[in-house]
């Protein structure tokens, strides 16, 4: 999809589709105004007869609305006027852009910069709309033999925008571009089975991206992990007949001396469970379990997009869980890269066993901050079901960072506590710890173990589990936690900027 910034007024633009706002209680938004005393008050008595309520995401259709120079006119619902809150905003987008879609038009103008949200600026409203524009537009068939027509007729969106606020439109283009390509980058990792996304394929995706924006790249074989003591992801590892990979990619946009954020993702490119194996049912939704290892890819690609002034490490250890005569066993202890040993009391509580090693391995880059991003845990979906993800941290500020990030990012996530009462769970009669802490608190006890190997550096962990992928008729990977992620980053530029 192309997207441009223009600054005209709705009714003099030749374009194929008009896309503009009406309020809950038939008021219109001023380019519906406009539009309404060129068409001699037509839009107004066509929402007095009741034919759009307004509510947010409703939508009304007209073609070749009389007396106005666009071929088609699409009124959308914005809520109610006193206050368009973020969802609302993003509701009515997301609509008007599938009504247009749906249509043969091949391109569209909006006049919804001039919609207030909150204290949004216009850079969050153009990002929004080119998020949805992505989120709509995107299709995973490279695996079907015969490719479907394409979705759509909609070749090119134009915004129109004041001419003031033309910079910050230009801003949220940039940024929701960088964004889109990162999450699509995130879906088309986690929409790829197994058999194909192996460790080995998302090796060979960070050396592509390497190669295309400037990252340093260094992947760690099986004999590098060894000679590092990685026991822990190395155990998970030995079940699995394809052998494991650590990757490791800088992105430096800023000074050597500026402290990194280090992005570290869970890679299992499938989780069975191991010999604690998995119920058959839905067990095919486990190929997602390397969506945080996709979105760390995905993020940092973003990332250079937007030559973000800042330094950025990605960190992924990927392997896959399978049972196997060579694989980690109930009870058996591994010792960690930290030192600290291990009970594998469930084989299937794997991707804290690797999580743990690379939290290790992040302590040589001094890090300013470290997060963790992870489909870990089946209680985080029933504790926080498909819409925020899970947020855990060992440090307040940086929580309150993550958190905010998601509310800008319109992915969003919720703390839970990680308390020092929770490690009890966690004791092992043989060991230094166990790698279950029981069914209470599964999504606590979880990031507990993991906190115990990130003792050096203030550390926040994303439990993903719910929110990285949709089940059901939408089965699919939803690239989550990009947006996020690239808030969190775009953020630490402004911050350091004073
Ligand atoms: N990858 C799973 C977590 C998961 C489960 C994500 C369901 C999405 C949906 C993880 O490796 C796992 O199996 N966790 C176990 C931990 C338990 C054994 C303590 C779980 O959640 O059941
Ligand atoms: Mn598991
Ligand atoms: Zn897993």
């Amino acid at each position: 999809m192309e997207f441009s910034i223009k600054s005209h007024s709705p009714e003099k633009a030749k374009t194929a589709c008009a896309v503009v706002g009406v309020y809950e209680g038939k008021g219109l938004a001023p380019a519906a105004q406009a539009l309404d005393l060129a068409a001699g008050g037509a839009i107004a008595a066509l929402i007095k007869r009741g034919d759009l309520d307004g509510k947010a995401g409703s939508t009304l259709m007209l073609h070749q609305p009389a007396g106005l120079a666009c071929e088609r006119l699409l009124l959308v619902g914005l809520g109610s006027e006193s206050q368009v809150s973020d969802k609302a905003f993003r509701d009515a987008v997301r609509a008007a852009l599938k009504s247009v879609m749906a249509s043969a038009a091949t391109e569209a103008t909006l006049w919804l910069d001039e919609i207030p949200v909150g204290d949004r600026g216009g850079d969050w409203k153009a990002e929004q709309i080119v998020l949805a524009a992505a989120e709509l537009a995107y299709r995973f068939d490279r695996l079907k033999s015969e490719k479907p027509v394409p979705a759509t007729a909609l070749r090119k969106l134009v915004l129109s925008v004041e001419r003031a606020r033309v910079r910050a439109a230009e801003a949220g283009l940039a940024r929701g571009r960088a964004i889109a390509a990162g999450v699509d980058l995130a879906k088309d990792l986690g929409n790829l089975p197994g058999n194909h996304c192996t460790p080995s394929h998302l090796a060979d995706q960070a050396k592509d991206l390497a190669k295309g924006h400037g990252l340093k790249l260094q992947v760690l074989e099986r004999k590098d992990m060894e000679k590092l003591g990685m026991g822990s992801l190395l155990s998970v590892a030995k079940g699995s007949d394809e052998p494991p990979k650590f990757i490791i990619l800088r992105y430096q946009g800023a000074a050597k001396a500026h402290k990194p954020v280090v992005l570290v993702g869970k890679g299992i490119t499938f989780d069975s469970g191991g010999i604690s194996i998995k119920p058959a049912a839905e067990m095919d939704e486990m190929k997602y379990d390397m969506a945080g290892a996709a979105s760390v890819l995905g993020t940092l690609r973003a990332v250079a997009e937007l030559k973000l002034p800042i330094n950025v490490v990605g960190l992924v250890p990927t392997c896959e869980n399978m049972p196997s005569g060579r694989a980690n066993k109930p009870g058996d202890i591994v010792t960690s890269m930290s030192g600290q040993t291990i009970e594998v009391l469930n084989t299937d509580a794997e991707g804290r066993l690797i999580l743990c090693d690379a939290l290790t391995y992040a302590e040589r880059f001094e890090p300013a901050a470290v997060i963790d991003v992870a489909t870990l845990t089946g209680a985080c979906v029933i504790a926080l079901g498909h819409v925020v993800s899970g947020l855990l941290a060992n440090d307040d500020d940086l929580a309150h960072e993550v958190y905010r990030a998601g509310e800008a990012a319109g992915d969003r996530c919720w703390q839970l506590p990680l308390l020092d009462d929770y490690q009890e769970q966690l004791k092992s009669n043989f060991a230094d710890m166990a790698n279950i802490g029981g069914r209470a608190a599964g999504t606590i006890t979880a990031s507990a173990f993991l906190s115990r190997f990130a003792k050096k550096y203030k550390w926040a962990h994303l439990d993903i589990a719910g929110t990285a992928w949709k089940s059901g008729k939408d089965k699919g990977s939803t690239g989550r936690p990009v947006p996020l992620l690239v808030h969190f980053l775009a953020g630490r530029v402004k911050q350091a900027a004073g």
